[in-house]
């Protein structure tokens, strides 16, 4: 419970003595608090699937204050006497289905009892209306809301929807997204997919902002400030969205020269793995003080400190990696975050081979030989890395090896033939690593379960044979 919760008090007044009572008799028979995740077990819900989020907010900066109206349109997969999502802002209303229903908060949790049952297989329509300030809520210690001088940027991984939308916040439960925003006029705001529309009204400007494909919840991303807005075309239409914060200072060229070669980056990347998954690419170079980049649909998210020393492609390499390995195919559960990491990492090491700097063997050996034998690095396997590691420098760097180990085994033919049959059948969808391995081994026709033991699930530095096998001096 934090503070700023007790403080508030509940805001659902008459509605509550009766919520408490329904609730303590329905959630008695409900098992799990979750979706099911082995890491992190409360996040996400069951019983509903979503397809849509609409959300229209406003937006302050002066104040932070977040206001708006979240539609989630879900079909109910069970017979749901109540139901939660994941959400930290202060609700003030919930309709189901066109009626009033009522809601408690708790923790990450917004529980909804609806006036009626919804049966499974029936429409759920959930309207949640809010208003509150993010920036005043932590949880586990952390945030994925930053303010701005002039505005904020949502990014965060696991944890991001909480703090700006209510949602089945979790990557098996994927939708596609409308986001409206209304800031004062002057302002940008900037979210997934395209714009689709820019009005201007009262003294502020409304953006409206459309992803078509299956997003999960922590993909969605939305940066409000000033910014410096690009749109190109690449030969085949597709719209390059970039946009840099106007107080970049020193960073904005090295931002510039990396960011806009991201058309480039999507093309190079289509032909190792198959056709863009998605409609728009781009980026978002924030001047946030987030230490980290984040591979945000469509639109990664950067952080300034990526360009202090010039410009930085491995890292627009990286995150438009993930828009296959992560966004379009992604987790099933947080424990197979290696599919993202590894591949992403890997594929930092194929452009920097591609730029003519150190090439993928070189780079293999000097990661092997970075961490001694002896070295905590080794102690943590990157196919089950554990909640509280999920970025642990294991899973980009030794998860990388594991890849380049797949390569050495299966020679190059196969290797592409298995990351492009992949993205093709799971696009879209979920996966899991031990799908992963089953495929791997189905096409190459090799028993590769030894490999990836050794390489994603044994704690220590895999033998010298076996680093030889994968092409590293040992
Ligand atoms: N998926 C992100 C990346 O590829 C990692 C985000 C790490 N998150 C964090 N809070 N450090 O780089
Ligand atoms: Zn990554």
């Amino acid at each position: 419970m934090d503070r700023t919760r007790l403080r508030r008090g509940g805001g659902i007044a008459a509605g509550a003595l009766l919520l408490s009572t329904t609730l303590a008799a329905s959630t008695a028979a409900t098992p799990a608090a979750g979706i099911g995740d082995r890491y992190f077990p409360d996040y996400g819900n069951p019983g509903y699937d979503v397809a849509h989020y609409d959300l229209r907010l406003d937006y302050e900066p002066a104040t932070d204050l977040l206001a708006g109206t979240a539609t989630i349109d879900a079909t109910a997969t069970q017979d749901l006497p109540h139901f939660s999502l994941d959400f930290l802002l202060d609700v003030e209303s919930v309709r189901v289905n066109g009626e009033p229903a009522t809601h408690r908060s708790n923790d990450h949790k917004l529980t909804v009892v609806p006036a009626r049952p919804v049966a499974a297989g029936r429409r759920l329509t959930a309207v949640v209306r809010y208003a509150d300030t993010p920036s005043q809520i932590t949880r586990h210690g952390t945030t994925a809301w930053w303010r701005t001088r002039e505005g904020a940027v949502v990014v965060g991984e696991p944890e991001s929807a909480w703090w700006w939308f209510p949602s089945n916040d979790h990557p098996r439960d994927k939708a596609t997204f409308d986001v409206r925003v209304t800031v004062p006029e002057g302002l940008q705001v900037v979210s997934n997919g395209v714009l689709t529309d820019t009005t201007v009204h009262n003294g502020r400007v409304r953006y409206t902002w459309r992803e078509t494909a299956p997003q999960a919840t922590y993909l969605a991303t939305m940066a409000i400030g000033r910014y410096q807005v690009r749109t190109a075309r690449m030969s085949d239409g597709l719209p390059v969205v970039t946009a840099y914060d106007t107080d970049l200072g020193d960073d904005l060229a090295a931002a510039r020269a990396s960011l806009e070669r991201t058309g480039e980056i999507v093309e190079w990347e289509s032909e190792l793995f198959g056709r863009y998954p998605f409609t728009s690419t781009g980026g978002i170079a924030t001047a946030a003080g987030i230490r980290f980049a984040l591979e945000t649909q469509t639109r990664p998210v950067y952080s300034p400190r990526f360009f202090r020393r010039g410009p930085n492609t491995y890292i627009v390499a990286h995150e438009i990696a993930h828009q296959w390995f992560g966004n379009s195919v992604s987790v099933a559960d947080w424990s197979d975050i290696w599919l993202n990491e590894g591949f992403a990492t890997y594929t930092e090491w194929m452009w920097s081979e591609d730029e003519g700097e150190g090439t993928v063997r070189e780079l293999a050996d000097w990661v092997y030989h970075l961490h001694p034998a002896d070295d905590e690095f080794w102690q943590v396997p990157p196919g089950d890395l554990g909640a509280g590691r999920l970025f642990a420098p294991a899973v980009y760097q030794r998860g990388a090896l594991a890849v380049h180990a797949l390569r050495a085994e299966v020679g190059d033919a196969a290797f592409f033939e298995i990351l492009r049959t992949w993205l093709a059948e799971h696009r879209y969808g979920n996966a899991s690593i031990a799908e992963f391995i089953a495929h791997a081994e189905a096409v190459s026709g090799a028993e590769l379960k030894p490999l990836f033991d050794a390489w994603l699930f044994t704690k220590g530095r895999p033998e010298a044979a076996v680093a030889e096998e994968a092409g590293i001096n040992p």
